[in-house]
């Protein structure tokens, strides 16, 4: 355990890029710093991905809207936009891949160094995408599920999708905001929505932040990331 929390480099993050200029501006006397973990080695959950700040962002224009609201983050990794969402006041459960027993971890302790109490403040379950565990059932209503950059790996596509079609089958006002770093324009996940009664919004992010004066793209760099609305095909 000592070995693992040496391991891991807490860094804040600079959200306070984020927070700074928008918290001066709106709520003079409050500071919300997120951190993140970061662990020295490489695996996928472990590094906090550009989509996750602009998810983020995303749900902070929009905090009044998840305040009180069921959140389930997919492919959690280090949480940003999970954790975000708890702050600003939405009952959130993260999840993380149920076989990757370090990236729960991970995540949980993500949670922490953002002193969220688990299953106090926010819950932490393993949830592995296309696959319907017990667990699944358990989980209640959901308002919102999110997900950063998990369209990384063309082979999960459908995964992913099952798992939002139940979602959203169960809870049919539901809806399924993420974001996904653009690796390759070949890939596509058109013809899956199709196939699994989906329709989906693409949303701009480039006015994103611009009410505080941010460049979204400040926080993204080169890559390109987009913002996709699923729902239930209506
Ligand atoms: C590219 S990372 C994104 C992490 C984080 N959301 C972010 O944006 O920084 C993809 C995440 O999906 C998780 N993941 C990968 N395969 C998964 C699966 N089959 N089921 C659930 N989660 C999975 C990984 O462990 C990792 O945390």
């Amino acid at each position: 355990m000592e070995s693992y929390i040496a391991n891991i480099v807490k860094k804040v993050i600079s959200l306070i890029y984020l927070i700074k200029r928008a918290f001066k501006d709106h709520f003079e006397d409050m500071i919300l710093k997120l951190y993140t973990t970061y662990l020295l080695q490489a695996s996928y959950s472990f590094y906090t991905w550009p989509s996750a700040p602009v998810l983020a962002w995303f749900i902070w224009e929009n905090r009044q809207e998840f305040y009180g609201k069921k959140v389930l983050e997919l492919g959690s990794g280090t949480a940003l936009p999970g954790i975000l969402a708890a702050k600003c006041g939405a009952d959130v459960t993260l999840t993380e891949s149920a076989t990757l027993p370090k990236s729960l971890s991970h995540t949980r302790r993500s949670c922490q160094v953002n002193n969220l109490t688990i299953n106090k403040h926010i819950r932490v379950i393993g949830l592995s995408w296309g696959l319907f565990l017990s667990n699944l059932d358990l989980l209640g209503p959901v308002d919102y599920v999110i997900g950063s950059d998990c369209f990384f790996e063309p082979s999960t596509f459908e995964d992913i999708l099952v798992t939002v079609a139940y979602l959203l089958d169960n809870n049919i006002n539901a809806k399924f905001f993420c974001t996904y770093q653009e690796r390759s324009s070949d890939w596509s996940i058109e013809h899956l929505l199709l196939k699994w009664d989906l329709e989906c919004i693409v949303h701009s992010i480039n006015n994103l932040g611009n009410s505080v004066g941010l460049n979204i793209h400040d926080l993204i760099g080169d890559h390109s990331v987009h913002l996709l609305e699923i729902s239930r095909k209506s």
